[in-house]
């Protein structure tokens, strides 16, 4: 299958194997990243939930990724297994794309103070904070010098999201854990970056409440006026990923058609 997206090819990672995780299905961030991976002349492994499966391998398939791992962040012995069939296939890796996030849906909606509760706030941090953390450390022992991570963020970090709630505060953890990774692999010579992404629809943006209305706003109130583009994210994460991305570590890199430095809106673009 020809690459959807509507960028060019080439070979930017010629040469690179690595792991993208967090396919669900064709809508996933991590699958416009995986398909420009390959357009450029890079192999992918994919990992996915047990449950995804049905999804994912077709659309590897279509694209000739040969290598496959099931993967639940929460279960050290299936993360175990994962990195090793990949060192079992390859010895080393050049990058990892980790594109997993979860909360329950009570943390996600309403009030944050009423509803946050120390298990809500455990699992998400578990899901899409330590996730990553555990990954970079088993990613980085089967790296070389030039290796490169990325995670994906948003916004709701940074600012009060109505009802991102208990995911801000873990996309805030996140974003603070790719600035202490950087630190450390920096002397391997790995990069470790995040993408903080405008709201894309996904099946993660139609589990929190009001996400269409987090689509339809970043859109009016970005300095564009337009959805962000697979594209853009895909092209951010291949900029990283890639040598083209050399010296850039431990940064949060907006791709949300500027809707995170936006001020006030302009008087004829207020909500009456
Ligand atoms: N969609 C958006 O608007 C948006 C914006 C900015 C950032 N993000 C972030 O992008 C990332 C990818 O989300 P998406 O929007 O592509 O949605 P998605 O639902 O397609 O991807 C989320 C992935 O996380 C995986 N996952 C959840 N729990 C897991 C576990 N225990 N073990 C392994 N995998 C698990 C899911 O299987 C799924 O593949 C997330 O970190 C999300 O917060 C999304």
């Amino acid at each position: 299958m020809e690459s959807e997206l509507a960028l060019p090819k080439g070979q930017l990672m010629s040469g690179k194997r690595g792991l993208v995780t967090g396919v669900a299905n064709r809508n996933s961030i991590a699958w416009g990243i995986a398909s420009q991976i390959v357009a450029q002349g890079g192999e992918a492994a994919l990992a996915y939930l047990d449950s995804n499966e049905k999804r994912v391998r077709p659309l590897g398939e279509s694209i000739g990724v040969s290598l496959y791992v099931p993967m639940d962040v929460t279960n050290d012995a299936s993360m175990d297994a994962a990195f090793a069939a990949m060192a079992d296939k390859w010895g080393t890796i050049d990058y990892l794309v980790h594109s997993i996030a979860f909360a329950d849906r009570d943390q996600i909606s309403g009030s944050f103070v009423e509803n946050c509760t120390r298990e809500g706030l455990a699992t998400a941090i578990d899901v899409s904070v330590y996730s990553f953390v555990d990954c970079a450390r088993r990613a980085a022992a089967m790296m070389r010098p030039g290796g490169s991570l990325i995670t994906m963020t948003y916004l709701g970090s940074e600012r009060a999201i109505p009802n991102y709630n208990t995911m801000g505060v873990a996309k805030a953890a996140l974003e603070a854990a790719t600035r202490y990774i950087a630190r450390d692999l920096g002397p391997a010579g790995v990069r470790v970056n995040a993408i903080s992404a405008g709201a894309m629809r996904t099946l993660s943006l139609a589990g929190i409440s009001g996400g269409r209305s987090m689509l339809a706003q970043g859109r009016r109130l970005s300095a564009m006026r337009e959805d962000t583009s697979m594209e853009g994210v895909a092209g951010c994460a291949l900029w990283l990923l890639s040598d083209l991305g050399r010296s850039t570590t431990g940064e949060v890199i907006h791709v949300d058609a500027g809707f995170h430095m936006m001020g006030l809106p302009a008087e004829d673009e207020t909500p009456s």
